[in-house]
């Protein structure tokens, strides 16, 4: 069941995903070579709660940590530990807040200090690749429409689509129906309608599409080794386009 939220509901996730866009705003200053991953959990988890709201993946399904941080290979769900950034990583924050009962949720891939041109080219065509698939959405569209347009553009640019994870719906819950792939074909799956909530997030890799899940049960990795970047967005469904909740 894909829910249609009420005004009451749109106002707190409009505060909830703003919350989410300044924690990401908050913490850019910070992601310098030497801070460890802890570090920045740490500031994300203060930063959040002076808001007044609660850091959503902080023992969600017993995740360890307060938002997912993850490095270079690593696609998703990397836990905060001693490591420290480096010169040349790119770095990916996935910060999700709970306000007064409601989520918001966005990943944004960053730059640590002076990056690889292939890092860069990861970076910008991710970034794209999300605007790419929010552009289609609206009432009345399909959710594969989305999945199409996202796809299309990674592959023209050769970037691998990561399949394993997809988005969501978002609400009370922060994993709602419906999923939202980055892959799929046009006027198929669920059909939007005005006052649905979906994150979009597109994971793409400069090399293969292939993914694998490390020893602590959380981290998802790229098979080859090679980088991956993750850009998302909840948004608003609206009557002829989309309003971002989590804007920064
Ligand atoms: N934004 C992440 C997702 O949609 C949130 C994960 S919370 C975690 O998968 F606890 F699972 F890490
Ligand atoms: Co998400």
């Amino acid at each position: 069941m894909i829910s249609i939220k009420s005004p009451r509901e749109i106002e707190l996730m409009r505060i909830a995903g703003e919350i989410v866009g300044d924690t990401h705003k908050y913490l850019i200053p910070y992601l310098k070579p030497g801070i460890s991953t802890q570090e920045i959990d740490n500031l994300a988890r203060d930063y959040i709660i002076s808001r007044g709201a609660t850091p959503s993946c902080y023992h969600y399904e017993g995740y360890p940590a307060n938002i997912c941080i993850s490095i270079n290979e690593e696609v998703v769900h990397g836990i905060a530990s001693k490591r420290k950034l480096k010169d040349g990583d790119i770095v990916t924050l996935d910060i999700c807040a709970c306000y007064k009962g409601y989520h918001g949720d966005s990943a944004w891939s960053y730059p640590v200090g002076n990056i690889s041109e292939e890092k860069k080219y990861l970076l910008e065509h991710t970034e794209q690749a999300l605007y790419q698939g929010l552009r289609v959405v609206k009432e009345g569209a399909h959710v594969g429409d989305i999945g199409e347009a996202v796809e299309t553009y990674a592959l023209e640019h050769q970037l691998g689509v990561v399949k394993e994870l997809v988005g969501h719906g978002v609400g009370s819950q922060l994993h709602e129906d419906p999923e939202v792939p980055n892959y799929g074909k046009k006027g198929t799956g669920p059909v939007l309608k005005a006052g649905m909530v979906i994150a979009v997030e597109p994971m793409l890799n400069l090399g293969t599409a292939d993914v694998y899940l490390l020893d602590d049960d959380w981290t998802v990795v790229t098979a080859d080794g090679e980088p991956s970047a993750h850009f998302e967005h909840t948004i608003l469904v609206t009557k002829d386009g989309y309003t971002i909740l989590t804007k920064r």
